[in-house]
């Protein structure tokens, strides 16, 4: 059985991932040299970006993470947003920089982004690998940008599709499915 079902058309290749990676991770260490930030990984669908880009980083870093709801099992966002699961590390003074997968409506960042910021930080910057230009409501303004991929949904390297896929090393368009 092919790992890979039909109908996902390869957007992203692992080697293209990896390459902006390392660029991300270069410049984040750079900005927050000789700072320890908090990074907050936003679950399920960050996993697998973090994990990646906390390896090619050149500083030392705590980690956490969030669960934030919005989407369900659907493809299209409801606009409610529920914190499943918070951070458990104090932002107070801290330089925090979240993670995201990808950014469609803007809604989940911008709800979170605005609690994290009550909490005092020195200082909250966003990375995100996708930003989905064509439905934002809200821009969250991303600091450090993967690739901006205007529409389709899209799965593989963390983002899922009903639940399936987030396996996948690449970044595929599911083909037919309400973007
Ligand atoms: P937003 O609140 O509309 O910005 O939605 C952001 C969340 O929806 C992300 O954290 C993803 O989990 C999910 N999402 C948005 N677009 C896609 C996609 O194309 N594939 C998989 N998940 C997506
Ligand atoms: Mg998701």
């Amino acid at each position: 059985m092919n790992k890979v079902p039909d109908g996902y058309r390869l957007v992203l290749t692992p080697e293209q991932i990896r390459e902006k990676v390392r660029e991300m991770a270069g410049r984040i260490s750079e900005d927050f040299s000789g700072q320890v930030p908090v990074v907050v990984g936003i679950l399920k669908g960050a996993f697998v970006f973090l994990a990646d880009l906390v390896r090619e980083m050149t500083i030392p870093v705590e980690v956490d993470f969030a669960q934030i709801s919005s989407y369900g099992n659907e493809t299209k966002s409801t606009g409610r947003i529920k914190v499943m699961r918070d951070i458990s590390t104090p932002l107070a003074g801290r330089h925090v920089l979240v993670v995201e997968d990808i950014i469609d409506t803007g809604h989940t960042l911008n709800h979170y982004m605005n609690e994290l910021r009550q909490r005092g930080p020195a200082s909250l910057r966003l990375a995100a690998l996708i930003n989905k230009t064509e439905r934002q409501e809200y821009a969250p303004g991303v600091d450090y940008l993967g690739f901006t991929i205007p529409r389709g949904f899209l799965v593989g390297y963390g983002l899922d599709h009903a639940g399936m896929g987030r396996d996948l090393p690449g970044v595929y368009e599911v083909t037919g499915a309400e973007g």
